[in-house]
């Protein structure tokens, strides 16, 4: 989706409005958003199947609907394609499992992803990160989403003990099977064949790791979903399979947006540049506006678990509620200015990275990959221009990019102009 800031008094339709169409969202639906924080912070729409869901937009809702697992849960689904017809995987993974069972999983690996792990970690990680972003430095026009793609590979590959020969199949399927129709990404026939294709080249890498890190465990996040028992076992292969899916899904979907869309906020923005990429702090603040400023899922999705009373509404058991995340992000009542991009925002108390139970594992693995981008970038960088207009990927959920053509300036090239 392009990131603009929507006309002062620009009221647009929602009502009757197909909020699912991921078409919609390769324009701007900041003004959309807008219009329901103003007109309708609680809006009712229906899927084309007719299954209906509550939608909140306003960041107060948002934080609540996330936060308190004991009235929406995510055992069904946490994503709008999920309305009506649940998971198949409801109640096997990290991401669609409710406290206290989601403990048994969340608990160990979060061991393994943990602030000192990643500390531990972090030469690795910089290391590959340069590697990646090294011909952009070099000056020059470089396709920055593409090259973005290995980004999360890079922050979670080790961390998960997955091989890097693994690694780009990983990353182009993952995101295939959240966008199957987009032309970069579509691998079939029909939609139904590339997501067939996709989970199917998944699990075959899945079933290969899996076997090999029960050979030879290490001290990775594989190894800690085969040694973690919930109700006094250990978790059968396919349930590993499905959790490893879930978390590079969570790499995937994410990371390498906020890297493009913040790399294309200050490209636009070059008296931005040199301050927002001055040091750890600067780029460290960057980062958290960057994280808001894309917002990389437009929502979150949850299942009332209980009738209750919220915002004005009745929720009976068994509706669905819809938190537009991307929303809550550009709330006027918690963020000064919310439509400017500011690199030195603080506080930035953004949902991005989710809240309560299922706040985002990989938060602090991809904040320092992300930052450890920005420096290398900021060091070896002038600035950026856009060499052609971005493509943005085809879904609802993803704020994503596709591709974006840049010209990158070296330092050296500026200062001997
Ligand atoms: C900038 C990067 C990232 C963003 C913006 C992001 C965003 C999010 C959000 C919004 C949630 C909450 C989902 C919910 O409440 O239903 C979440 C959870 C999660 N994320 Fe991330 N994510 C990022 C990076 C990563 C990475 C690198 C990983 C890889 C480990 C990851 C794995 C997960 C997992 C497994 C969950 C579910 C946690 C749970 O249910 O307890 N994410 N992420």
């Amino acid at each position: 989706m392009e990131i603009t800031a929507p006309d002062p008094g620009l009221i647009v339709p929602y009502e009757g409005v197909d909020v699912s169409d991921p078409l919609l969202y390769q324009h701007c639906q900041h003004a959309m958003w807008r219009t329901m924080r103003d007109k309708a912070p609680v809006s009712r729409h229906r899927m084309p199947s007719g299954d209906g869901f509550w939608g909140f937009s306003r960041y107060a809702e948002c934080e609540r609907i996330v936060k308190d697992h004991r009235v929406f849960g995510s055992e069904e689904g946490t994503i709008l394609a999920s309305v009506g017809v649940g998971d198949s995987a409801g109640g096997q993974t990290i991401t669609l499992m409710d406290p206290p069972k989601h403990g048994d999983i969340r608990r160990p690996t979060m061991k393994a992803l943990s602030h000192s792990v990643v500390r531990r970690r972090a030469p690795g990680i910089r290391r590959r990160v340069r590697e990646l972003v090294e011909p952009c430095l070099e000056g020059g026009v470089h396709d920055f989403a593409k090259l973005m793609r290995r980004l999360p590979m890079v922050v979670i590959g080790d961390l998960m003990g997955i091989p890097d020969r693994y690694w780009d199949t990983i990353a182009y399927y993952t995101t295939a099977s959240i966008a199957p129709d987009d032309p970069e990404y579509a691998c079939g026939a029909t939609t139904r064949e590339t997501l067939r294709r996709a989970h199917h080249e998944l699990f075959t890498c899945f079933t290969e790791i899996i076997d090999a890190k029960r050979a030879e465990p290490g001290e990775d996040l594989i190894t800690a979903l085969l040694t973690l028992e919930t109700d006094g076992a250990p978790l059968e292969d396919f349930r590993v399979a499905l959790n490893c899916y879930s978390f590079l899904l969570g790499a995937n979907s994410t990371t390498a947006h906020v890297a493009s869309h913040t790399l294309l906020a200050l490209a636009q923005r070059p008296h931005l540049w040199d301050a927002a990429l001055a040091d750890p702090r600067s780029t460290e603040l960057l980062i958290e506006e960057g994280a808001r400023w894309t917002s990389p899922t437009n929502h979150l999705v949850r299942r009332v678990r209980e009738d209750t009373e919220f915002a004005g509404v009745t929720l009976a058991k068994g509706d669905w509620v819809c938190a537009w995340v991307a929303s809550a992000n550009r709330d006027e009542s918690v963020f000064a200015d919310p439509y400017s991009f500011d690199p030195g925002r603080s506080p930035n108390p953004h949902l991005s990275f989710g809240a309560g139970p299922h706040y985002c594992i990989g938060a602090p693995s991809s904040r320092m990959a992300l930052g450890a981008l920005f420096q290398e970038i900021g060091t070896a960088l002038a600035g950026a221009e856009p060499a052609g207009e971005p493509s943005h990927l085809h879904s609802n959920w993803i704020n994503g990019l596709t591709s974006m053509p840049m010209t990158f300036h070296p330092r050296a090239e500026r200062s001997s102009r």
